[in-house]
């Protein structure tokens, strides 16, 4: 197989975690004879200082001519003092390339347990959720938006809102995850209080007629934040809006031990990108010290779904496993006992795990 990658470093560590991701493709390329070939591009803080804005045209045109995208991380304390923000690339790329279903699978690693927050107890069945996050609506996109001003004092004001076919695709690529996983689905919202989340549940429900052999819950997104710290491991996939999916997804983060472990993809009907769901942690960025994981296993989730390479995305996943199982640890999983590893090694060795498979 042939195939074109669009890979956007980005910013802070992100250059350093997707040059070990590539190294993997390579090797997976390198093991089962596959051709990768790969552009990059500009996105974030580094597009903002070479052409003075975040997404730049010839990076949204490279993207849509690839066959997948592979971004690092956005954002940095050097973008943040006014002028265009490096985030504005990533929503405007996710809205670009239509991107309207982000995925983030919260898995547990029986290895990490260590660093769960939680009590034993609370997980001690294993935790495997799968939060689908709409992506390209919500409050996030929502027109009118700005600032006003009411009796001489400022207002600001954003727009939550959803059209019914944008909460229907969602739900049937939820409804299709959960058929292929644990077939119970778990939509959140706020029908108790927001107009938006009625209609939400409304169309749900209206979708689940097509599934029923997935079971349907619901929950409103406060109980749903708090059930997640309580009982992560009742959970398949939860199904929700962009905002509150934004929020529970961090939370679910914590539940695995680090958020240098999450991998994530963003899917729509032309185009797929993957993203470790850490930011660019510019604190440790050019120290070769960060956890690659979470990119690597987000080039697993490019080789499943934009490729279909099960065979393959099973390998990268088998091989970080192993690399855990080992005792080798990046610094911000590290415990007593283990083996302390850079950025570098930890993409030496899941490379090497690669090859050793049969
Ligand atoms: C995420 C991030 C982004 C979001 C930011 C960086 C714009 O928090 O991908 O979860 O809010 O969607
Ligand atoms: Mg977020």
């Amino acid at each position: 197989m042939k195939k074109n990658i669009c890979v956007l470093p980005g910013d802070g560590i992100g250059p350093e975690v997707t040059a070990q991701a590539l190294k993997v493709l390579d090797a997976v390329a390198d093991k089962f004879g596959h051709v990768f070939e790969y552009e990059q591009a500009l996105i974030g803080g580094s597009a903002i200082d070479a052409c003075g804005e975040p997404l730049p045209q010839a990076t949204l045109d490279l993207c849509r001519k690839s066959d997948a995208v592979f971004l690092g991380a956005v954002g940095g304390p050097k973008w943040d003092k006014g002028g265009p923000r490096p985030e504005a690339g990533l929503l405007a790329i996710r809205k670009g390339l239509g991107l309207f279903a982000n995925l983030r699978p919260v898995l547990l690693y029986p290895e990490l347990l260590g660093g769960c927050p939680l009590k034993p107890e609370r997980v001690a069945g294993g935790v495997d959720m799968l939060i689908v996050r709409e992506l390209t609506g919500d409050v996030y996109f929502g027109q009118p938006a700005g600032r006003g001003s009411e009796q001489g004092l400022r207002t600001a004001f954003n727009n939550m809102i959803y059209r019914e076919d944008e909460i229907e695709r969602i739900a049937h690529l939820a409804f299709r995850l959960a058929q292929s996983r644990g077939k119970r689905l778990c939509s959140v919202d706020k029908a108790n209080v927001l107009e938006v989340s009625r209609l939400w549940r409304e169309v749900v429900i209206e979708v689940a007629v097509h599934y029923p052999d997935v079971e349907l819950s619901h929950l409103y997104i406060d109980n749903a934040a708090m059930q997640l710290i309580l009982r992560p491991g009742d959970f398949d996939v939860i199904l929700t809006a962009n905002l509150f999916g934004d929020i529970l997804s961090d939370e679910a983060a914590v539940v695995s031990g680090s958020i240098g472990m999450l991998p994530s993809a963003s899917l729509g009907e032309a185009h797929a990108l993957y993203e470790p769901i850490h930011g660019s942690a510019p604190d440790i960025a050019g120290r070769d010290i960060a956890n690659p994981m979470a990119s690597v296993l987000s080039a697993a989730m490019l080789l499943r779904h934009s490729f279909a390479l099960k065979k393959e995305a099973g390998a990268v996943e088998r091989a970080v496993s192993a690399t855990l199982a080992e005792g080798f640890r990046t610094g911000d999983i590290m415990e007593a006992g283990m083996r302390r590893i850079s950025c570098t090694e930890a993409g030496d060795i899941i490379c090497k795990k690669i090859m050793e498979q049969n």
